[in-house]
């Protein structure tokens, strides 16, 4: 065993264990409209759901203070985001909308995604996704600084949209969803062998 202790690594060497180690990681492919009305979305891996009743996601915008990210900007002027669900077939245009475009570019738009409006809130769906939820922005928590701290934006899900494609009653059926989940880097993984494990009473 190798020991690294914080206080001893860089801060982007905890970075990449964090990474390489915490694996695989949902994507939040997070959508927002500025107050100008312009549409954003970019992809979130460190993200996930933290409580059920209200129902309540997390994404969290690294490198902050200094990191410029539009989805956080968004999230602070409107306080209301849409988590869009990877599949495989979209991981083309989710990798896409990751780069670094300036705040008046549409990402919808760039990677040939389709707009569809949420009902409960003024943010943008992705019309491809195979599910959707509509969040209201709950807190954001802003752990450590520069260079590497994060503003972690908690949001309650007002209402989910799934495909009925994927769905059996409030079931969803995995392989047909077919998620991929994000690595270390550039590496993804899809679906896998999935299996059974019966919990202990
Ligand atoms: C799969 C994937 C996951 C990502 N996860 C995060 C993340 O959890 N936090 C983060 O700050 N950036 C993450 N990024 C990078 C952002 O997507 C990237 O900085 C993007 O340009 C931010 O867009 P925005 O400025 O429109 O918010 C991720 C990129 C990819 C491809």
């Amino acid at each position: 065993m190798r020991r690294f202790v914080t206080d001893e690594i860089e801060a982007v060497d905890a970075y990449k264990l964090m990474s390489g180690l915490i694996v695989p990681r949902p994507i939040g492919w997070i959508g927002t409209r500025s107050i100008d009305g312009i549409n954003n979305l970019a992809p979130y891996s460190f993200f996930n759901g933290v409580a059920a009743s209200p129902p309540t996601v997390m994404f969290a915008p690294t490198g902050q203070p200094h990191a410029r990210k539009d989805t956080l900007a968004n999230v602070r002027a409107t306080e209301v985001f849409t988590v869009n669900i990877v599949d495989y077939g979209l991981g083309p245009s989710m990798n896409t909308t990751s780069g670094t475009y300036p705040d008046d570019v549409d990402e919808f738009e760039v990677a040939g995604l389709t707009v569809r409006e949420s009902e409960a809130i003024d943010a943008p769906i992705v019309a491809e996704a195979p599910a959707s939820f509509e969040c209201r922005l709950l807190q954001i928590v802003d752990i450590g600084g520069a260079p590497m701290g994060s503003s972690v934006v908690f949001g309650q899900v007002v209402a989910f949209n799934v495909n009925e494609r994927i769905l059996n009653g409030t079931r969803v059926d995995q392989a047909s969803l077919d998620p991929i989940g994000r690595h270390v880097g550039n590496l993804y993984s899809r679906g896998g062998e999935l299996y059974e494990m019966r919990r202990p009473d």
